[in-house]
């Protein structure tokens, strides 16, 4: 546990006991991807070691929070649409608003907000969101508004309370920031610098997943492929091979046989002192722990699937099938302006690669139209990629100006007509080839974990198969949690039908 989080706690023990006895709810609203989900879990398990309960109705909640994403400009909107209405709750009930994430670390946000929603009792940034508990206790003592947003590269935090929204599947995150900077992209500059969380704490935060009885994980980060975790100090695995032993006395590098890209780095006295994990060795050490059955990793960039990544997903079956690798566009011109770092020919070759090692392979990406200089032989690129790789899922964005990022700067922003014109385009193409591709299941007999009723409609239970595939079928409430098998009846774009084939008992802990 970290330093910082042992005093945290001892803000926590102090509101507990303020609050005991008192009822106190909670309300967390998150915007944004999986990582803010993440951090609003962080926030939840903090508030309920202060007494808080959780409630679905923000009305009802007496302290309320804000966790928000500024990746695209709707977000903004879509968040002062929001903290306007809670200041008749704020007059009328007194709870507490709170305002946090990644919209936070904006400068040009933080001073609308203090000035136009004068009534925020208290803003956070990424980086502190650890010391959420003594900024609820110093408001609490003081009842001063507060405002604690730092703009460093980032720290680690290990240690503090978390409470998961699934009892099955879990987010673990393997590294925190961005080093990439995308031109057309915030995330570095509100999520900070690359910093990877040592081998060790990823290991035990999967062992204790998999003894709760946690069946699928997902490792998560914002280039999770440039995961470089250092053991601290002492062998996280003492059966690891190694490749390369450095010597620092000689300067010497002694290369080892096999071909894992564990470095073991040793003392003048021989001994170890630290290894350094790349991805591809943490996915195989992941896949070690029994009771978890699927691996998922969000995101990797394309410039950092080695082929070692390659191999550790197809020799292990736990691995997903389904691999996200997110494209941005097709033109190698636009992926230099996007200062991506791949041509359109390596993102295929890629493609190819992975293909060929992992023949059942799903792959999904994501889409930028419009990026400033965009031209119509550049967006043609982007589709006949589309074409050749068949992804079976595309996240498509028009391109949204970012304060503060060079593309927001470019003199050649594309109209939001053309961008919408291409944007649907896009959409045709796409729909078309994910309905081609989904014909491929209809048949077959996919096993899954049961996640619950289907949002859209609930007499039935879905799930998702390896290559991330919504599967819709009927069944009632006792399969929630359990694996089953599921012949494919029928595809509709977005997900299956299907029919319970065979129920693998499986008791749930
Ligand atoms: N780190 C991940 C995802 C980051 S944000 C990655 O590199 O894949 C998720 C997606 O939002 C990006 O992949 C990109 O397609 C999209 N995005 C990011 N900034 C954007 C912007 N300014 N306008 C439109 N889409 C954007
Ligand atoms: Fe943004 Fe690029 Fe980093 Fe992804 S890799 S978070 S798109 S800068
Ligand atoms: Fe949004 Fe922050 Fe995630 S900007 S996409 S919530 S890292």
């Amino acid at each position: 546990m970290t330093e910082q989080v042992k005093t945290q706690l001892e803000y926590m023990d102090k509101i507990s006991k303020i609050n005991k006895g008192k009822n106190l709810k909670y309300h967390i609203i998150t915007m944004g991807c999986q990582l803010n989900e993440n951090d609003s879990e962080k926030i939840a398990g903090m508030l309920m070691k202060m007494q808080y309960a959780e409630t679905i109705d923000s009305h009802d909640a007496n302290i309320l929070i804000f966790n928000t994403c500024c990746v695209r400009e709707n977000s903004e909107e879509k968040l002062f649409g929001k903290i306007g209405e809670t200041k008749k709750l704020r007059k009328e009930k007194g709870t507490i608003v709170a305002i946090c994430g990644c919209m936070m670390q904006e400068k040009h946000i933080t001073e609308k907000i203090k000035k136009s929603y004068p009534f925020i009792d208290i803003i956070f940034g990424t980086h502190t969101l650890y010391k959420f508990a003594e900024d609820l206790y110093n408001l609490l003592q003081n009842k001063k508004k507060i405002v604690d947003v730092i703009d460093i590269d980032g720290e680690i935090y290990e240690g503090l309370p978390i409470k998961r929204n699934d009892n099955k599947k879990a987010n673990v995150i393997i590294m925190y920031g961005c080093n990439n900077f995308c031109s057309y992209c915030i995330v570095p500059y509100v999520r900070g610098r690359e910093r990877s969380r040592s081998p060790q704490d990823i290991l035990n935060e999967v062992r204790e997943l998999a003894k709760e009885g946690y069946k699928e994980i997902t490792l998560l980060g914002q280039n999770v492929n440039s995961y470089a975790g250092k053991c601290r100090g002492e062998l996280c695995s003492p059966e690891m091979p190694l490749r390369e032993v450095f010597l620092p006395q000689a300067n010497a590098v002694r290369p080892y046989t096999d071909n894992t890209s564990l470095r073991l780095r040793y003392s003048e006295y021989g001994n170890a002192l630290d290894q350094t994990w790349d991805f591809a060795i943490l996915l195989k050490e992941v896949a070690k722990i029994d009771g978890i059955e699927t691996i998922r990793f969000l995101s990797p960039h394309p410039k950092d699937f080695t082929d070692e990544v390659i191999e550790a997903i197809s020799e292990n079956k736990k691995v997903s099938r389904w691999i996200h690798l997110p494209l941005q566009s097709g033109s190698t011109n636009v992926l230099k302006l996007m200062n991506r770092k791949y041509t359109k020919e390596q993102y295929l070759n890629l493609v190819e690669k992975i293909k060929n090692k992992i023949p059942d392979v799903v792959l999904s990406t994501d889409i930028i139209v419009g990026f400033p200089g965009e031209t119509e032989e550049d967006f043609e690129d982007t589709l006949e990629v589309v074409k050749k790789v068949g992804f079976e899922q595309v996240y498509m964005f028009i391109y949204s100006k970012r304060i503060g990022t060079p593309a927001a700067e470019a003199q050649d922003q594309i109209s939001e007509d053309i961008k919408h014109k291409r944007f649907d385009r896009l959409k045709k193409l796409v729909d078309a080839e994910v309905q081609k591709n989904n014909q491929k299941y209809i048949g077959k007999t996919e096993k899954i974990l049961v996640e619950g009723f289907s949002k859209n409609n609930e007499n039935m239970l879905t799930g998702r198969n390896s290559a991330n595939k919504i599967i819709v079928f009927e069944g009632n409430s006792d399969l929630i949690g359990k694996t089953v098998e599921i012949k494919i009846t029928s595809e509709h774009q977005w997900y299956l039908r299907g029919k319970v084939e065979n129920n693998i008992e499986r008791t749930s802990k």
